[in-house]
């Protein structure tokens, strides 16, 4: 097959490249299409649009596939856990076990927020959404270390091992903090000898003469943040990306980050999805009337429906199961889970979301979970912005290590033609 296309454009013919991608992905390459032709394309949303050539992630949304830097996603699920996986996505290779241990020992040696730090996210009113305190937090972080966020991008690169490892070790406390600002306790300090999941429930729950963490609860925290690590170049990972692409360092770059993710299109998903549960558990309804009203365009299923997969999303499978693990930790039983287990069943076999690929996506189970593990709504999307760090930091040093343009996409102007201005009295 040949790798050029052609356009046609009046008396015109144009060739076009076609970039091939490892795994067969075909692209139009138009970068220049408009010097050529004069035309710009037109794609509403991105839906359709390569933003980057990219080694982090890669996704097959027809047939539900997952690999981050070429491993699949449930088996990283099954024999990997957060901290190695945020090495894989940041190095691009699985860590030796020596330099796990060293990351290991960094992250717990990080883990002391600068007082400035803790005082900035607390400073905030107490209204502030946890998502706005995060990002305000990161910039904080990056004022108090100002040798790891520069904007001069040869600096920052050599810095970054050490800023990726202060910004994945301070989240946690950064995350207690806020937590710990709204229910007006004391903060707990970071504790070396627990590992990073049971780190941070301690900081965000612990109080004096509580028991051990239970292991099985640390490891679905955990589980969930590795499943949500990447997943290449949705809405605030294209935010960290573009802002990168102007030279801005990593803090402010997932600062940005954390703003796009809070959207409940997005990353604020996981907290609809309660949301929605709740309502549909109070009302009396088994969920047969809200599926009607999200047929009827009058409500939305959260956390069914992505962009991408057309198909199962393969960590709400993961953590479908896992959520049946952590309540039966828990000895729990969830009405809403009941709730849930029932939208899904009957969405699957109803035509409306079988003909427009409508399955449950990574934010149907994540909230269940997180809300038995004692989790408030508010916190869920912080969760999120958690474990997806690494992925933003993974795609900064990518735009940073090659990256020679700002991004700048252009528009199709549909406003007024040249008017004269008219002088106020005259209006
Ligand atoms: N419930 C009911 N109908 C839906 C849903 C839903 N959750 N999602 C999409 N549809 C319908 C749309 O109304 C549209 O119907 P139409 O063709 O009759 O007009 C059709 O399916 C296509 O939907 P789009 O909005 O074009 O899909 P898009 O790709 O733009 O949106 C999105 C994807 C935002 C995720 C959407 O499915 C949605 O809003 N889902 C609920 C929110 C959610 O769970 N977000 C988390 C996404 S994953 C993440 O960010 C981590």
């Amino acid at each position: 097959m040949s790798d050029t296309a052609t356009l046609t454009f009046g008396d015109s013919n144009y060739p076009i490249n076609i970039l091939t991608g490892t795994e067969g992905e075909k692209a139009l390459d138009i970068r220049q299409m408009r010097k050529d032709s004069g035309l710009i394309t037109y794609d509403d949303g991105y839906g359709n649009t390569g933003s980057c050539e990219s080694t982090v992630t890669f996704i097959d949304g027809d047939k539900g596939i997952l690999r981050y830097r070429g491993y699949d996603i449930s088996e990283l699920a099954q024999k990997s856990n957060f901290l190695e996986v945020c090495l894989l996505l940041l190095d691009g290779e699985l860590p030796t076990a020596r330099k796990l241990s060293e990351f290991e020992d960094k992250i717990s040696s990080f883990q002391n927020l600068p007082s400035e730090v803790l005082h900035a996210v607390q400073s905030v009113p107490p209204s502030t959404h946890p998502m706005g305190s995060l990002a305000s937090g990161l910039h904080a972080l990056g004022g108090a270390c100002s040798h790891l966020c520069t904007n001069d991008r040869a600096k920052d690169l050599e810095n970054f091992d050490d800023a990726a490892a202060l910004i994945i070790a301070a989240l946690p406390a950064i995350a207690a903090a806020t937590h710990r600002q709204k229910t007006k306790d004391n903060l707990c300090p970071p504790n070396n000898s627990l590992n990073y999941c049971e780190n941070f429930l301690s900081m965000m729950f612990a109080k004096d003469g509580d028991a051990p963490i239970n292991p099985s609860l640390s490891k679905a925290l955990d589980l969930i943040f590795l499943l949500h690590a990447d997943h290449e170049q949705n809405c605030s990972t294209s935010t960290c990306r573009m802002i990168a692409s102007g030279g801005a360092n990593p803090f402010a770059s997932l600062s940005g980050a954390v703003s796009a993710l809070w959207g409940p299109l997005h990353g604020g998903a996981n907290m609809a999805v309660i949301n929605m549960l709740n309502d549909i558990h109070n009302s009396g309804d088994d969920g047969s009337k809200f599926i009607q009203s999200a047929k009827d365009g009058k409500s939305r299923l959260m956390g069914f429906g992505h962009r991408v997969y057309r198909n199962y999303d393969p960590r709400a499978k993961i953590l479908k199961s896992a959520c049946d693990e952590a309540l039966a930790a828990l000895g729990l039983n969830s009405p809403i889970l009941d709730i849930a287990s029932r939208l899904e069943e009957v969405a699957l076999q109803d035509p409306y979301f079988i003909d427009r690929k409508l399955y449950p996506n990574v934010d149907f189970y994540s909230g269940i979970i997180l809300q038995a593990l004692g989790f408030p709504t508010n916190m869920f999307t912080v969760l999120f912005a958690m474990g997806r760090a690494p992925g933003w930091l993974a795609h900064w040093k990518e735009i940073a290590q090659t990256g020679k343009r700002i991004h700048r996409p252009r528009q199709i102007y549909q406003g007024s033609n040249l008017r004269q201005y008219i002088a106020l009295e005259d209006r």
